[in-house]
């Protein structure tokens, strides 16, 4: 059954992105419903999200041409998460203290789901000690704020208030959505994208790595509780929020980064496409062709999966495999040899897997079990991988 968001929209110029927003939920295959302070009526019409939701847009308690019998209890408990985008210093302060004198307020009070509010105001409004002690307070009743950004406010004045980017507001409803948090409490590894060996300052070794897969099963770790860092490669993803982020270049940078942190670890999910070989000298200046003989004198990278295999103590390790000949040999063999507790198999010569697609065919590996799933979004792959990998 589709979950239901309910979007509460108060009278903040950032009202438009609303719309924005609840498109964009839409798309994402959640049902909406919206409600809007009077004052937000102001800046966007209702109209506006009745055209986009199919549903009535409500607006105050004493609207009676409505479908539901006493709506707000009814909303409140169709929800499966409020969150109010824009929330004014006003809605704050309301909701924040159980004044339940509209609509939005009303409901806000009555539901029981996850509950988000995402500021927009001006700076000197936001950093007013009531309103930081307003949203303190949401924050111990277990509301999720997600801060505004920094930057020009409608009111001419540069600083912290601006509505938190439409992509964040989503990154925070998935991860707020998911009631179920089995990995809380656990800290995730997740490596993912390309590595770069230069060769020179212009020229590098690489591979078709777009980091998607990694990316997806780091924001599926999150949504199920985990404490996350993300060590990447360059790729072209917007960096999923509320996790810790280290941004690497080379096999060596991404081995040191994960060395570091892996005792704290309880998984590691090593999705990354390492280089196997860098150049074994790194030229400061640009390789003419006149001087070079063509040749490029490579040298092995450190094997970084290997060496979590065989620094284990607690963790539990899951290794990307990608073959094109005697593939399920090759990766039960790779799934042995560097100590892995599972091993995701890469299916790169089937439709609708690999690399930059949003979808993947993968064979999981354990040392019991071999199991080929079929093809699938990344995104649903990711929390299956998450799943099996909590098992073995
Ligand atoms: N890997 C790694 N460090 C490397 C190379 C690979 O940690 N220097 C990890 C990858 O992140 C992946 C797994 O090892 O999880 C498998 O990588 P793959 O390139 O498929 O296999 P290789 O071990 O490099 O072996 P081969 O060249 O024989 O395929």
């Amino acid at each position: 059954m589709k979950k239901t968001i309910v979007v509460g929209v108060s009278s903040s110029i950032a009202a438009y992105k609303s719309a924005d927003l609840v498109s964009k939920l839409l798309k994402k295959g959640y049902d909406v419903e919206v409600i809007m302070t009077k004052n937000a009526t102001e800046f966007i019409t209702p109209l506006t999200f009745s055209s986009l939701t199919k549903h009535k847009t409500c607006v105050d308690t004493f609207d009676r041409n409505v479908q539901y019998d006493v709506e707000h209890i009814s909303l409140a408990k169709k929800a499966d998460l409020f969150i109010i985008a824009p929330a004014t210093a006003n809605i704050i302060a309301k909701v924040a203290n159980g004044i339940a004198d509209d609509m939005l307020s009303t409901t806000f009070l009555a539901s029981k789901c996850p509950k988000i509010i995402a500021p927009a105001m001006n700076t000197a409004m936001y950093e007013n000690p009531i309103t930081e002690d307003n949203l303190k307070k949401l924050r111990n009743y277990g509301v999720a704020i997600v801060e505004p950004d920094n930057g020009l406010l409608a009111c001419g004045d540069t600083g912290k208030g601006r509505l938190a980017d439409i992509e964040t507001l989503l990154d925070a409803i998935d991860e707020h959505i998911h009631i179920d948090k089995p990995l809380k409490g656990k800290k995730v590894i997740v490596s993912a994208g390309p590595t770069i060996e230069k060769i020179d300052p212009v020229r590098y070794i690489t591979n078709h790595s777009t980091g998607k897969m990694g990316y997806a099963i780091a924001e599926a770790a999150r949504n199920m509780g985990a404490d996350v860092t993300l060590v990447s490669g360059k790729t072209n993803l917007r960096v999923p929020s509320n996790i810790t982020f280290i941004q690497i270049e080379s096999a060596k940078e991404m081995f040191e980064a994960i060395k570091n942190i892996y005792d704290e670890a309880d998984y590691v999910i090593k999705s990354a496409a390492v280089a196997d070989f860098r150049p074994k000298v790194e030229a400061l200046n640009k390789i003419k062709k006149e001087d070079s003989n063509g040749v490029i004198e490579l040298e092995r990278t450190d094997d970084i999966l290997a060496y979590l295999g065989s620094h284990k103590t607690h963790q539990k390790l899951c290794g990307f495999a990608m073959e094109t000949e005697n593939v399920l040999n090759n990766a039960k063999e790779k799934l042995l040899k560097k100590n892995c507790d599972m091993l995701v198999l890469n299916n790169l010569r089937t439709e609708g897997a690999g690399f930059g697609v949003d979808t993947n065919v993968v064979t999981v590996l354990t040392k019991e079990n071999t199991e080929e799933l079929e093809c699938m979004p990344k995104k649903d792959l990711a929390y299956i991988i998450l799943e099996k990998l909590m098992e073995v």
